[in-house]
Parts: C-alpha cells; sequence; structure tokens
C-alpha cells in the first residue's frame, strides 16, 4: 500500500528557484545533466508540440514570442488535419522559425517522435495521455511544458509525481499549465492572504459554472476509438470530465492559498440532467462537492455545464478577519484592497518565465504539484460518481486506471458507461 504524501508546501517562484539552485546544486551538475545545456546561452531551442489544438498552438505562438531563439523543430498530433493546420497557421505568423521539415507526425506514437528529436516538448493532447508522455519526456531528457490536467485517475498522478522527481533528478523543465500562478493579480491577492489580510482561511468556495462546450457529432466511416478522440472532452477516460478538465484550475487556486495542503476526504453530488445525448458521452453535465481538511477547513466546489442558466467563474476564500475574491483581485474586511498593478497576459508570462527558467539553468518544475491538484479534482469525481464519502488515501492509492487495453483506431474503445452514484460496480474507484 502507498502511503499519502506529505503535503507539499508550494513555494513561491524566487524560492523554488533558490531551491531549484540549491538542488541542483554546482555549475558542474548544471553540465552533467541535459538540463544545463541551455544555462546562459542563447543557443537555439527546437520546440515540438504534442497536441495540435487550440491550447497547444496558442503555446507554441507563446514560446515563440517568449524565447528570440527557439524554433518550431516537429509537430505531432493523433490527427493529420490537426497537424496540418497548425502548420499552416504558425507558418502564416512565424514564418523564418519554422524548420519541421519532415518532422510532422501523426497517430498514437507521433509523441515518440517529436520527443526524440527536439530539446522543448510541449503537451496538449487530452490529459489522459499526459502521464505516457511526460515520462518519455523525462526518459528521454527534454525539458517540458505540460497542460493541465496531469492525468485523469490516480495511476496517471503516481506516474507524473514520479517523472516529476525523475525530472528534478536531471535537472529538466517539468512545468504545468497552470497558468493562474502566472498571473501577477492572483500572485499578489494570494501573497496578501499568506501575509495574513483576512486571518485564517476556514471556507473557500470554488465555481465553474458555465454553458456548454461543442460536441462533435460522428462522420461517417469513423470507428469507435476515432470518434471519442476526436470527441475527447465527453468521455471520462480521455477528459477526467469536466471538475477535471475545467474547474481543476480552482482547485489548484485552493492548493496555492492553503500551500499545498490536501483535503484529507470529499462527498459529492452530480449527474448529467442537459447533456444527456450519445454524443455527450459519459460525463456529468454538473457536480457539487465538499472537501474537508485536517484543521476543519471546509472547501466547496461546484461547477456546471448548462445553456442557459447563471455564469460564475468563482474562487472566494473567507477568513477570520475578512473575504477574498481571486478572480476580481479584491480584499474586504479588516483591510480594503483591490489590485491595481499591471495585467499581462498570463498566457505568456507563463512561456515568457518557463523559457528563461531553462536559460537560466535552474527550469521550473512544480510537477507535483500540479499532480496533487488534479488528485483533487479526480477525488471529487470520484465522489460524485461513487455517491460516496472518499478518503485521500483511497482516492491517491486508488489503482483503477481509465482507458483502454491497447491504441488503436481499429482496437476497441472503453465502453461508454455513465456512473450511478450508489450502485456497486461506481464504489470501486
Ligand atoms: N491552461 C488553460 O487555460 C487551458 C486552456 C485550454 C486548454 N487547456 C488544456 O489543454 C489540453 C488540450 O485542450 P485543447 O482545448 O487544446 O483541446 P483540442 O481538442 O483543441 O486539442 C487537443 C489536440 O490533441 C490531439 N490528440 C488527441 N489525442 C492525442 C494523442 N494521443 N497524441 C497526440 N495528439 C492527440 C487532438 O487531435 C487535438 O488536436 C487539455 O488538457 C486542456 O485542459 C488548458
Amino acid at each position: 500500500m502507498r502511503s499519502r504524501p506529505s503535503s507539499p508546501s508550494l513555494p513561491t517562484r524566487r524560492s523554488f528557484l533558490q531551491t531549484a539552485g540549491a538542488a541542483a546544486g554546482t555549475l558542474s551538475a548544471l553540465t552533467q545533466f541535459p538540463g544545463g545545456v541551455f544555462a546562459g546561452g542563447d543557443s537555439v531551442i527546437k520546440v515540438g508540440l504534442v497536441g495540435c489544438g487550440g491550447r497547444g498552438t496558442g503555446a507554441l505562438f507563446n514560446a515563440l514570442a517568449a524565447d528570440k531563439n527557439t524554433k518550431v523543430y516537429a509537430l505531432g498530433d493523433a490527427f493529420r488535419d490537426r497537424v496540418d493546420d497548425t502548420l499552416a497557421n504558425v507558418t502564416r505568423s512565424f514564418s523564418s522559425r519554422v524548420d519541421v521539415g519532415d518532422r510532422c507526425f501523426d497517430g498514437f506514437d507521433a509523441y515518440k517522435h517529436v520527443i526524440d528529436c527536439c530539446d522543448f516538448v510541449i503537451l496538449a493532447t487530452p490529459p489522459h495521455f499526459r502521464p505516457v508522455h511526460l515520462r518519455e519526456c523525462v526518459e528521454k531528457g527534454k525539458h517540458v511544458f505540460f497542460e493541465k490536467p496531469v492525468a485523469v485517475d490516480a495511476p496517471g498522478v503516481r506516474s507524473v509525481i514520479e517523472s516529476a522527481r525523475k525530472a528534478k533528478e536531471k535537472n529538466l523543465c517539468f512545468a504545468s499549465g497552470f497558468c493562474y500562478r502566472y498571473d501577477l493579480a492572483k500572485r499578489e491577492t494570494i501573497q496578501r492572504i499568506h501575509d495574513g489580510a483576512i486571518g485564517d482561511v476556514v471556507t473557500i468556495h470554488i465555481t465553474y459554472n458555465a454553458g456548454p462546450l461543442r460536441a462533435r457529432e460522428r462522420e461517417k466511416g469513423w470507428t469507435d476509438m476515432q470518434y471519442q478522440v476526436r470527441n475527447w472532452y465527453y468521455f471520462t477516460w480521455l477528459s477526467g470530465d469536466h471538475i477535471v478538465e475545467q474547474h481543476v484550475h480552482n482547485h489548484d487556486k485552493v492548493s496555492w492559498v492553503v500551500r499545498g495542503q490536501m483535503p484529507i476526504a470529499a462527498t459529492g453530488n452530480g449527474g448529467r440532467q442537459v447533456r444527456t445525448e450519445a454524443k455527450y458521452g459519459n460525463i456529468y453535465d454538473h457536480h457539487a462537492v465538499a472537501y474537508e481538511y485536517a484543521h476543519g477547513l471546509k472547501v466547496f466546489s461546484f461547477c456546471r455545464q448548462m445553456r442557459d442558466t447563471h455564469f460564475e467563474v468563482s474562487d472566494h476564500v473567507i477568513g477570520t478577519k475578512g473575504q477574498a475574491q481571486l478572480m476580481d483581485h479584491t480584499i474586504s474586511g479588516a483591510v480594503t484592497w483591490v489590485y491595481k498593478g499591471e495585467a499581462p497576459n498570463m498566457y505568456q508570462r507563463e512561456l515568457d518565465e518557463i523559457l528563461a527558467s531553462i536559460r537560466s539553468g535552474q527550469p521550473i518544475n512544480d510537477g507535483e504539484s500540479a499532480a496533487l491538484s488534479s488528485m483533487m479534482a479526480i477525488m471529487g469525481r470520484m465522489a460524485t460518481y461513487s455517491g460516496q464519502r472518499v478518503t485521500w488515501q483511497e482516492a491517491f492509492e486508488s489503482n483503477l486506471t481509465l482507458g483502454p487495453a491497447e491504441y488503436g483506431w481499429d482496437k476497441p474503445a472503453p465502453p461508454v458507461v455513465v456512473a450511478m452514484p450508489g450502485h456497486a460496480k461506481h464504489r470501486a474507484f
């Protein structure tokens, strides 16, 4: 049995750099490991993208804008048309910095080819694939930026924690896409909470209540596997459900506020009320979860994806002396404060800092905290799907792996089963 990991304390970026620097030790350690090769220099960094969708293409643009000595060296996606779209798109804006030659790959193995030939890899596929792709990056000694969430199940989370540890040993960048961590306004708001502006945090209320996202209709000739990967958002094995895929941002902000502590248990309700057609796969359209913490803190989480319902994406932190709204960057109570500083684009700042950290020889590695935030959201899903009170230990030690036995367009896709709370088979998580 695995024991519960100790609650990590999340460092500030400055303390992280100091720690990473100390861990890296001497300059000789930096040159000994692959992560040190760009330290202090301006040699060209070959960038590869795995997952040529909206976010992956955006991150590629951010990487090119962040560092003038980066070039697009390889592209990979499950589907050729997605690679072609990204190639056309990036060539329109950065033609002189696109050098992919014949390094465009498609299929389930595309990631291996991209990782093989690049120095810095962006992983932006559906999260199901992330643990395997991350392991490959670290084994091959490549710097990586990976989108959130890090996984859709507990074995995936544990694998990412292990990869993060190995990346640290090799002094590799292992930076997650929890982009709010790069938002200056949120940094300052949370710093003020940490400095005591609202007293002790006793309750946090997080919401991701929004409208629906587009579902892909099935096209003639597609196998089940092709259809599910094309329409990945709606299948739990691929996306983790929207509590994991999207609401995980709020979970990560909670983790940031409470310095990396994780809840001890969760209970929740959820289901499918309006998205019941086959094209909506098997994810729920709403979840509500209460998380319990060892020291008495409670976190209440709500997410919903329904047309024509109240929209609210917020993080409301309540303390013994006041309250903070993380999305509005305001504090009220004993202290009244509104953020008035700069508000640069957080997605650009993210890649700016990540590439600068590689150049400095002290690459960012937030893999463990990103994995634990993802685990917290997965635990929430376990609670809503099972209808049980799920402890952190049960959730973290779960051996339930979501996904098919084998990958291939003609291989069987996982059965599409909607979880029914209270049913015996959904008690296993
Ligand atoms: N940080 C943020 O704010 C933010 C914003 C949007 C998306 N994201 C994250 O980025 C990831 C991608 O989201 P998106 O909106 O770009 O989705 P998308 O559907 O636009 O892109 C995903 C791409 O991955 C490809 N793909 C699927 N399986 C693959 C595989 N096995 N190998 C290679 N390619 C594969 C798909 O064909 C698609 O082109 C998700 O994890 C999502 O949560 C993060």
